[in-house]
């Protein structure tokens, strides 16, 4: 990134450290970020640790009065999330989610309609992040524990995110849904492009699905899944508004012009 150097990283791996340093010329490695927090020379950390982990060193790097990028999903629940937030008006420093999809050529394309005012007011979001079999066989995808939850907290929230930065940034006022686990949690004997995983360890959802109200009157339906039976993965973003409507994959727009229905 232009006008940004990277100073010093922290991990509790030496091994992780090294290759770290290594590959981005990294000169300062700590094994203890709270020792690296005390750094003059640091504007912002970025908190790229396991979600379980983000809370600690995030509220750490605020009250050292260092900016902060961590890492989605923000916390593992809403007190947590709360708390760095308010971390954050205290230090009176900026405190940003790495939701990097909102910057895509795509959400920027359908971007200028929106700000152009053609797709009028919003409606209805789809989001839909689903696999039909896609729990990862690595990491710790499948430890609620450690996540702090499934689908949802790992794939959901890039497309909700992208879905109310497109409708103006609105704030729910409600939300109902249900999780569904009934996969990941049992042996399987189906082939799967990332192999097997360890279904004993498997506490989060397989599936999960929720509808969300929003204070501009719009409403928005999420469905996430690491295991569904539906015919092909789906990652989208549908949005319906008063006068068009868009799709995120492909970027394409939908209105009425000169008497015609037409897709942009
Ligand atoms: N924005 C995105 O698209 C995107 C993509 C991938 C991952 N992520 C997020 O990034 C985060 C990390 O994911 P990952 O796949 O790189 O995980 P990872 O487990 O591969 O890496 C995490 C690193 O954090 C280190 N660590 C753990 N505890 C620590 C501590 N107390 N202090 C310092 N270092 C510590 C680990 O040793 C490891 O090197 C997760 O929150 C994940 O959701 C975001």
């Amino acid at each position: 990134i232009n006008g940004v150097e990277l100073v010093a990283g922290a991990d509790v791996s030496e091994k992780a450290l090294k290759s770290f340093a290594e590959q981005f010329g990294v000169k300062q490695t700590f094994t203890d970020y709270k020792k690296m927090l005390r750094l003059k020379d640091l504007d912002a950390v970025s908190v790229c640790t396991p979600n379980y982990m983000h809370k600690a060193p995030t509220v750490a790097a605020l009250r050292a009065g260092k900016h902060v990028m961590v890492e989605k999903p923000m916390a593992m629940n809403a007190r947590e999330a709360q708390a760095m937030v308010d971390a954050a008006k205290e230090a009176k420093r900026k405190l940003v989610i790495g939701f990097q999809y909102r910057f895509s050529p795509e959400a920027q394309a359908v971007k200028r309609y929106v700000d152009d005012g053609q797709i009028g007011r919003p409606l209805f979001a789809r989001v839909q992040t689903l696999r039909r079999r896609g729990i990862p066989s690595w990491g710790v995808f499948g430890r609620k524990d450690l996540q702090g939850g499934g689908p949802l907290i790992d794939l959901g929230v890039h497309y909700i995110e992208v879905a109310l930065y497109l409708m103006g940034s609105p704030s729910a006022v409600s939300a109902s849904g249900s999780a569904y686990t009934y996969i990941g949690n049992k042996p399987s004997k189906t082939l799967c492009s990332w192999g097997h995983w360890d279904h004993k360890s498997y506490t989060v959802e397989d599936l999960a699905v929720g509808f969300v109200r929003l204070d501009n009157g719009a409403c928005m339906t999420v469905e996430s899944s690491f295991a569904a039976h539906i015919e092909k993965d789906d990652f989208n973003l549908q949005i319906m508004g008063e006068k068009g409507g868009f799709t995120l994959h492909p970027p394409a727009i939908y209105k009425d012009e000169a008497g015609l229905m037409v897709n942009v």
